[in-house]
C-alpha cells in the first residue's frame, strides 16, 4: 500500500480496495501541499477528534465523494446535523471491519470539542486508530499526551506508527520517545509539529533517539509517500 503524509496529522492510505484519509485537514492547513480540489476521492475518512485541524474538511470531502466518515458517536452525530450521509459511529475499544480491513478505536488523552460558529459542541472523547490492512498494522495516534494505555499497543506488533511530537497540545519529543519505548513499533513517522511556531520540534533529534532503541524513524515531509 502507499501512504502519503499531507502535513500536520493528515495521512492518506491507498490500499488495493480503498483510499483512507485520516484527519483530512486540507483547506486551512499551512503545511498541506494539495488544494482541496486536488485531493483524490477518499473511500473512507477517519476522524480522531473534533478539533478543526483534524475534523478538517471531512464534511466537504464526504459530500463531494460520498466517503464514509468513521468517527466517535458524538462527532458522528454532529456530522449528521451537517447533512453528511455516510457515517459510521464507533467508540473507544471498539473494532469494526471495512472493505480494506479492520479499524480499532484506541484511547488518546486530549480534548475533542467542535467549534461551530461561536459555540463549542461536544465531540466526545478523542481517539487514535489502529488499522489492519493488507497484513500490516498501522497506528495513527491522533492528538495525545503520553499515556500508560500505550503499553497495550505493544502486543499488537505495529508495523508503522504516526506519533505527534510537537508538544504544547500533545506529546513533545521526550514523551514521544517514551511512547515508542512502550509501543515498540517497527517504524515511526513523527507528525503534528512545525505547522505553527507553538508546535516547533526537531524531528532529527527524535529520529536519533528512537533509532538507538532499534526503531526505524521515517521523517516525512508534507507530500512525501512511502510504500508499506
Ligand atoms: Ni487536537
Ligand atoms: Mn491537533
Amino acid at each position: 500500500m502507499k501512504l502519503t503524509f499531507l502535513g500536520h496529522a493528515a495521512v492518506l492510505i491507498e490500499s488495493k480496495e480503498s483510499r483512507i484519509f485520516i484527519d483530512p485537514f486540507v483547506t486551512d492547513n499551512p503545511s498541506c501541499p494539495l488544494k482541496i480540489d486536488e485531493i483524490p476521492a477518499p473511500t473512507h475518512i477517519l476522524v480522531t477528534h473534533g478539533h478543526g485541524d483534524h475534523l478538517g474538511d471531512s464534511v466537504e470531502l464526504s459530500k463531494r465523494f460520498g466517503s464514509l466518515v468513521v468517527a466517535n458517536f458524538e462527532i458522528a452525530t454532529y456530522l449528521s446535523t451537517k447533512n453528511v450521509e455516510k457515517i459510521h459511529a464507533m467508540h473507544i475499544g471498539g473494532k469494526t471491519t471495512f472493505e480494506f480491513g479492520s479499524v480499532k478505536m484506541v484511547p488518546a488523552v486530549h480534548g475533542s470539542g467542535i467549534v461551530d460558529g461561536d459555540t463549542v459542541k461536544c465531540g466526545g472523547t478523542p481517539c487514535g486508530f489502529l488499522l489492519e490492512t493488507e497484513g500490516k498494522k498501522i497506528y495513527h495516534a491522533g492528538d495525545t499526551g503520553l499515556t500508560v494505555e500505550m503499553q497495550l499497543l505493544r502486543s499488537e506488533k505495529i508495523d508503522l506508527a504516526f506519533l505527534p511530537i510537537g508538544g504544547n497540545y500533545v506529546m513533545d519529543v521526550d514523551d514521544a520517545v517514551r511512547a515508542v519505548e512502550m509501543i515498540k513499533p517497527a517504524k515511526v513517522v513523527p507528525m503534528h509539529y512545525g505547522t505553527w511556531p507553538v508546535i516547533e520540534a526537531n524531528p532529527e533529534e527524535f529520529k536519533e533517539r528512537i533509532e538507538t532503541l532499534g526503531v526505524e524513524c521515517i521523517i516525512m515531509k508534507p507530500g512525501d509517500t512511502l510504500e508499506l
